[in-house]
């Protein structure tokens, strides 16, 4: 790996070098036309994040009303930082959208594919149906030369195979080649980590389609951000191994929490004394209830699924090991309500502080918290669910569960509350005029994000996983990226 003084402008080495394989003598645009495809999580947050760079970005999707919504300026999911950017990018002009392929083959350079790839029906396998139809929907419009982009996170292969469908589906030869670069944003981080990312991955197959996702990314680069170089393949792979990684280390240190549970020791103790290890590090590494959302629980499922059709399917057979500890989180913090409870649920009010897979989101795909709720309400307990921003979305799909239209409603009468969405408004609450709305000081810390002292001076009985029953405040290692709240731009 060659070590340079402006990463910016490095590539590492990978399998195409300038002037090698270059398919096409196509002229690259200083200022590339691009065109987001999907104009969901990734897809908005991509297209007002390029047009904000300067780019002129369509967006297009199939879905009429959300493409209203965002011409009207309305982000259709909770994001920190993106509604006041679209609006700024909408005023200049440099963003526009559009349900028609036609206009968006026409006008775009480059194609960034950002559809979802969500997990299908009755299987672990990702459903790419959307995928698909996307890349096939352009390149049979397109008559110029264009770069398709895809950044959908889809299974190793999938690239290859869109290459068939693509060729199949073009209506002149030699005008279309096609990339990967996957995307790294986090959800309630989303224009921040599309911004300033930690690295751009470009999955290419020529010297022409490094040379035009240079040019597509250009003032991200020139800030210094590295860019790994790649085939196609091994593109896809960092994606799902990067998620892999990350679920992994999370189930690491759950793992380590059901240890601790046996013994009597204390898991924030063990993961605040591992995070001083630089090879180890502090991020991914809170214990707790685990993780959910539309990601982490998909992607190494489907990993899993795309690697024993490979033949490879042991080499990542402990991702089912990381998802049946993560699903035990669950189970285990609904046994901590019980016990705190007494050891019976039927009928025992309980507070539940949250529904967002994780805190500045309104996503509950996959989401722990409601999880929980829902076992606690199976199991004959008065469950009532608050959460500041993600209550339209869980009412839509657990209908079953009681909502608190505020936070203090929520609390007011329990004889148990557990917090299982770390929201800033949960942690700052102050246990003593908590204290005053409950019928019980039982308090179960789902997330390891309250003031464990706090609560017990002021006479809460306080429960976390993987702690003793009596544990002191131990303050867990944050990195300053993970702190903002919202992102500067
Ligand atoms: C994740 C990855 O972090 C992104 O890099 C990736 O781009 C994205 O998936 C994606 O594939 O699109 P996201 O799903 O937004 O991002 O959420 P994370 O911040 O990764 O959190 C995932 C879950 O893990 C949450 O439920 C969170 O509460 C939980 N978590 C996170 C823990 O339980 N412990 C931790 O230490 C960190």
């Amino acid at each position: 790996m060659s070590l340079v003084a402006n990463p910016g402008r490095s590539r590492v080495p990978g399998v195409i070098q300038e002037g090698e394989q270059m398919s096409t003598s196509h002229s690259i645009p200083e200022r590339p036309r691009l065109t987001v495809i999907g104009t969901g999580y990734l897809g908005a947050t991509h297209a007002v994040a390029m047009a904000s760079l300067g780019y002129e970005v369509l967006g297009l999707d199939v879905d009429q009303t959300k493409i209203d919504r965002l011409t009207a300026g309305t982000v259709p999911f909770f994001e920190p930082g993106l509604p006041e950017l679209l609006a700024e990018v909408l005023a200049s002009g440099r963003l526009k959208f559009t349900t028609s392929f036609d206009e968006a083959a026409a006008f775009g350079d480059v194609h960034f594919i950002c559809v979802g790839t969500p997990q299908a029906h009755g299987s672990h396998a990702a459903n790419l149906t959307y995928v698909e139809s996307a890349f096939t929907e352009l390149a049979s419009r397109i008559t110029k030369p264009a770069l398709l982009v895809g950044k959908s996170t889809v299974p190793v292969g999938t690239a290859a195979r869109l290459t068939e469908i693509v060729n199949a589906a073009a209506t002149k030869p030699g005008l279309i080649e096609l990339a990967w670069n996957p995307e790294f944003l986090r959800e309630g981080y989303a224009v921040q980590d599309t911004l300033h990312p930690d690295r751009l991955v470009f999955g290419v197959n020529s010297a022409w389609s490094e040379k035009m996702l240079r040019a597509a990314f250009a003032p991200i680069l020139e800030a210094g951000t590295p860019v790994v170089i790649a085939d196609l393949p091994t593109s896809e792979l960092v994606k799902v191994a990067a998620n892999s990684f990350l679920a992994t280390k999370i189930s690491y240190i759950n793992a380590m929490a059901e240890v601790c549970e046996a013994t009597g020791a204390d898991v924030n103790v063990l993961a605040s004394a591992l995070a001083y290890d630089n090879r180890i590090g502090g991020r991914f590494l809170k214990p707790g209830l685990g993780f959910g959302g539309g990601c982490l629980p998909k992607d190494i499922r489907a990993f899993a699924h795309r690697a024993e059709e490979l033949g490879v399917g042991q080499a990542v057979a402990f991702l089912h090991e990381v998802d049946e500890i993560n699903n035990r989180r669950r189970k285990r913090t609904v046994d901590l309500v019980r016990e705190l409870a007494g050891g019976e649920l039927k009928g025992v009010r309980v507070a539940a502080l949250g529904a967002a897979f994780k805190p500045n989101s309104d996503d509950i795909r996959d989401a722990p918290a409601l999880d929980v709720a829902d076992m606690l309400r199976a199991e004959g307990a008065d469950v009532i669910v608050y959460d500041p921003e993600a209550m339209d979305n869980a009412r839509r799909v657990y209908p079953q569960l009681t909502y608190a239209p505020t936070f203090a409603e929520c609390v007011k009468g329990a004889e148990v509350v557990v917090l299982l969405t770390e929201w800033q408004k949960f942690r700052e609450a102050d246990p003593e005029m908590m204290g005053v709305l409950v019928a019980r000081r039982a308090m179960v810390d789902g997330r390891h994000a309250l003031d464990a002292d706090a609560y017990r001076a002021a006479g809460w009985e306080y429960r976390a996983l993987g702690r003793p029953a009596q544990p002191r405040t131990v303050q867990l290692l944050e990195d300053e990226k993970d702190q903002v709240m919202v992102p500067a731009v």
